[in-house]
């Protein structure tokens, strides 16, 4: 049972150029699955995804792992985990999951499916027109315009009323624009762990204070959670709305809407089945999980 995980070169340990600063999630995905694996006659190898095609053929499956630039070579990422598929390795999630999971238009798939997300309008191009259109649509003082296409809130800008883009300014990519909710400095973003279906773990995630970044890289703190029934249930549904079979992981970011108790219900922020962080330090059952999933699939 030989395992690759795929990383690049950011994330790669020891290939003499500079880690990004949260490489240590890379490390610590690592150490939570290679003992797990081994303890069942397996192995894991992490490797460049850039790596020539021959070079993975000695895997019967990889993990997408820490692929973290794949947003810059988004193309040649899908042909090469294509490529690996074809080759005869099982690659998790499968390249089908990620084509439709790449573009965050895969949100308004699970709307929908009835899942609650945040209210969104869509941009190909969003300009000042855009921005100011999409304040007063949603009746909001602040929105954040995303990258349809990106990860780890690069490329994200947030405008208010009383700041607005210059005249000029354009996204320069297809964009989301989505109303600011305030909510994400208060409880902040819940991330729900699944594996091969099931739920295993959640965090809450807290931007550093004066960020609304939940990311490591902004400062952001984890703490492990017991969430409430309704909220897993919530999750699971969204879980289950993912096209084709429960994919080995997932991980769905959600945001309350209101936390003031209006409105207790979670609205998704993200379903994240390409290359997500799954918080191991959070979850202590995660390596044993993953690797009783992958032994299931090779099986
Ligand atoms: N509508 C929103 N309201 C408040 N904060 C948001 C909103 N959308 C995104 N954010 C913040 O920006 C971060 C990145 O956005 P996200 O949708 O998760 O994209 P990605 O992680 O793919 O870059 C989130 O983790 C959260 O901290
Ligand atoms: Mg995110």
């Amino acid at each position: 049972m030989k395992i690759g995980f795929l990383a690049c070169p950011a994330t790669m340990p020891s290939t003499g150029g500079e880690r990004r600063g949260d490489a240590f999630e890379h490390d610590l995905q690592v150490a939570a699955l290679r003992p797990a694996l081994e303890a069942r006659g397996g192995s894991l190898t992490e490797i460049d995804w850039h790596s020539p095609l021959e070079d993975f053929a000695a895997f019967d499956l990889v993990l997408l792992g820490t692929v973290w630039d794949y947003q810059d070579h988004a193309d040649a990422f899908v042909a090469k985990i294509d490529a690996i598929e074809k080759a005869g390795t099982i690659v998790c999630n499968s390249p089908n999951l990620v084509r439709w999971n790449i573009d965050k238009a895969y949100l308004k798939d699970l709307a929908a499916q009835g899942a609650q997300t945040i209210p969104t309008k869509w941009a190909a191009n969003a300009g000042r027109a855009d921005i100011v259109s999409a304040l007063k649509f949603f009746g909001s003082d602040k929105v954040v315009v995303k990258l349809r296409v990106g990860g780890g809130a690069i490329g994200q800008e947030i405008f208010s009323k009383a700041d607005l883009p210059a005249a000029d300014w354009r996204m320069g990519a297809p964009a989301l624009i989505q109303p600011f909710l305030p909510t994400i400095q208060q409880e902040g973003e819940l991330s729900f762990v699944f594996i091969d279906g099931a739920f295993s773990h959640a965090i809450q995630k807290t931007p550093a204070s004066g960020e609304y970044r939940i990311q490591s890289l902004y400062g952001g703190k984890e703490t492990p959670i017991t969430p409430s029934d309704a909220d897993i249930a919530c999750a699971l549904t969204i879980m289950q709305a993912l096209p084709g079979d429960p994919p080995l992981y997932a991980r769905i970011d959600m945001l309350r809407a209101d936390a003031e108790g209006a409105d207790g219900s979670l609205l998704l922020m993200e379903a994240e089945v390409i290359e997500p962080f799954l918080y191991p330090m959070q979850g202590p059952d995660l390596g044993d999980r993953i690797a009783e999933a992958i032994v299931a699939r090779l099986r």
